[in-house]
């Protein structure tokens, strides 16, 4: 059976720590940190530890209504979009995933542009 990118690269040992490199590029990000700041910690753990499983296929994916209902509240641009996305491939790529993985998890995310971004 095909292993998910996600068993490859070691599951959530390994990958929290790619989670973990993503998260400090984006709140170091002008345009991302303000939609953090009001978040609470477990909140963003949570955030985070779905941004695991989806990133690569894992367990626990959600549903793009679920995606939709997360970010309905905010109003996040097409540019925020992607800023996140640039910042998601730089981490990846950071952490050696190979290419045609690297461009499977933001393809993954690129798909769901319109469930995040206001419209
Ligand atoms: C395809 C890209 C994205 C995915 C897959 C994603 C995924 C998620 C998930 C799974 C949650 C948790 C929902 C829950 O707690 O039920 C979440 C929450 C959140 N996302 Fe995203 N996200 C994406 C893009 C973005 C972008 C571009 C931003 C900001 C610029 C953003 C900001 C947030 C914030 C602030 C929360 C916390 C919401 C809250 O606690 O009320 N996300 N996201």
């Amino acid at each position: 059976m095909t292993k998910s990118t996600f068993e490859r690269y070691g599951g959530f040992g390994s990958i929290s720590k790619v989670v973990s490199s993503f998260y400090d590029k984006v709140l170091d990000s002008p345009e991302l940190s303000k939609y953090f700041e009001n978040i609470d910690m477990r909140r963003q753990i949570d955030h985070q530890t779905k941004f695991i499983a989806s990133l690569m296929g894992g367990p626990a994916s959600y549903s793009n209504q679920e995606l939709e209902r997360a970010h309905a509240r905010f109003t996040i641009t097409r540019a925020e979009f992607d800023e996140m996305m640039e910042l998601l491939q730089e981490t990846l790529e950071d952490f050696d995933l190979n290419d045609e993985d690297v461009n499977e998890v933001v393809q993954n995310f690129n798909n769901r542009v319109n469930f995040v971004v206001r419209h």
